[in-house]
């Protein structure tokens, strides 16, 4: 009751936060401090980033970071990443390294077909739909026209507009599934908007239009990336085991719900995190890329590995519909700076690079899990952090890593060590 208001989207920023304040932090002026000390003193840059979205009182800072020395297809890329979890930039760039002495990735787009729907619902003779649909397909060409000019003369547009009985599914349900090429746009906006212009060509009074609406999942906007070497070459000893034991791990992923959804949870540890630099929308690409992995009915990884002939290969497959324009890719600085970094690439080529970025993750993740356990290296990035916020000398931080070598790293013990030697000072 106290806590709900009205016209709040009316107030100014100030005015927002002084509800805030006051409705939830009995009117604490530190509070304040947290929320004002993330504006940007840049006003045009802040006034961008409070037109992202409604309600905006601060900005959230996630680092922004690169993977250098990734080899894809023979070219050099540096990589954006922007990930609050720690471990996931070190990981690509230590992958990144060790594939680079083994020939680096290949990647190669397999296709770019995007979907959208309008959903209706018929109740009357099947035949009937069939040959009004027949009788109007032209027509949806014509009244989206307008709407597919710039995209047609970028090579891209509607490829196909089919109308497709749901009743088995649902009683009376039936889509207009409408297949779109929009090259190097994500296309959401272009695709809506089609779907709406179809939609209203299509009413009348029998049919009852649901919605219309692009779909996520995206089968047939796919890349795939792999690496490969010789089964010797991939660890400086045990190779033939080690190997086996990753493959798998791969293949427990596969057989397992619960093993397969974290091993993804890696994948896209890399996919998002580049994804999100990128300015693209992370959330699109996570609801495709799971619907992805349940496509034979159980859900299973998007990695695959083999060892044959003595060569181990690993390789993804993955639906992802990105953008290199429109959208926030040019509008956020930081995303077109991460496009500029990357050398501006079609939509195709950021396919290949998110792709292989998931791939490293993965990669990096197994061969942790199947050797030392992921914990030795998180644990010493956790230690290397209670050291940091214990504001340590680099004597005594020389100290703490060699005294927790063997031990087990919790924030007290951390804590405990450093207090001991402080006194033994
Ligand atoms: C942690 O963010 C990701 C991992 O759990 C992935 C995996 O288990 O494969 C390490």
């Amino acid at each position: 009751m106290g806590k709900s208001v009205h016209g709040f989207s009316k107030l100014s920023k100030h005015e927002k936060i002084n509800w805030l304040v006051t409705t939830f932090f009995n009117d604490d002026e530190k509070i304040k401090k947290v929320i004002q000390q993330y504006w940007n003193t840049n006003k045009v840059l802040q006034y961008l980033h409070d037109d992202f979205i409604e309600n905006t009182i601060s900005n959230f800072y996630i680092p922004f970071a690169i993977a250098p020395n990734f080899l894809i297809n023979g070219k050099e890329y540096t990589i954006p990443m922007t990930i609050e979890e720690s471990s996931v930039v070190a990981a690509a760039s230590l992958v990144a390294k060790f594939w680079r002495t083994r020939g680096g990735f290949s990647a190669k787009v397999i296709s770019t077909k995007k979907v959208g729907q309008v959903h209706f619902m018929y109740k009357g003779n099947k035949e009937e739909l069939k040959n009004y649909f027949n009788s109007k397909k032209e027509d949806f060409y014509k009244v989206t026209e307008n709407i597919t000019k710039n995209m047609r003369k970028r090579g891209g547009g509607i490829l196909d507009i089919e109308l497709r009985d749901k009743t088995k599914e649902l009683a009376n349900y039936y889509q207009i599934h409408v297949t779109f090429e929009t090259m190097d746009s994500m296309g959401a906006n272009f695709i809506n908007s089609c779907l709406e212009a179809i939609a209203n060509e299509f009413k009348k009074p029998d049919i009852q239009i649901v919605m219309s609406i692009l779909s996520n999942y995206v089968p047939e906007c796919l890349v795939h990336a792999e690496v490969s070497c010789k089964v010797e070459d991939l660890y400086a000893e045990n190779s033939e085991e080690l190997a086996q034991k990753f493959v798998q791990a791969v293949q427990i992923a596969n057989a397992e719900p619960h093993r397969a959804v974290t091993h993804n949870k890696g994948i896209m540890n890399g996919i998002d995190a580049v994804v999100i630099a990128t300015g693209n929308d992370f959330r699109a690409i996570e609801a495709g890329a799971h619907a992805y992995a349940s496509r034979s009915g159980k859900y299973k990884s998007l990695t695959n590995a083999s060892i044959e002939n003595g060569i181990f290969k690993f390789w993804i497959e993955i639906p992802l519909a990105l953008g290199t324009v429109g959208g926030l890719t040019k509008l956020h600085p930081l995303s077109k700076l991460s496009l500029e970094l990357l050398e501006n690439p079609s939509a195709k080529e950021l396919m290949e690079i998110i792709a292989v970025a998931g791939l490293a993750q993965n990669f990096a993740a197994l061969r942790a899990l199947t050797t030392t356990g992921i914990q030795k290296g998180h644990m010493k990035m956790h230690l290397t952090n209670i050291i940091k916020q214990l504001g340590a000398s680099e004597e005594e931080k020389a100290f703490l890593i060699d005294y927790f070598e063997h031990k087990t790293v919790t924030h007290n013990a951390v804590v405990e060590a450093y207090k001991k030697l402080a006194k033994d000072k």
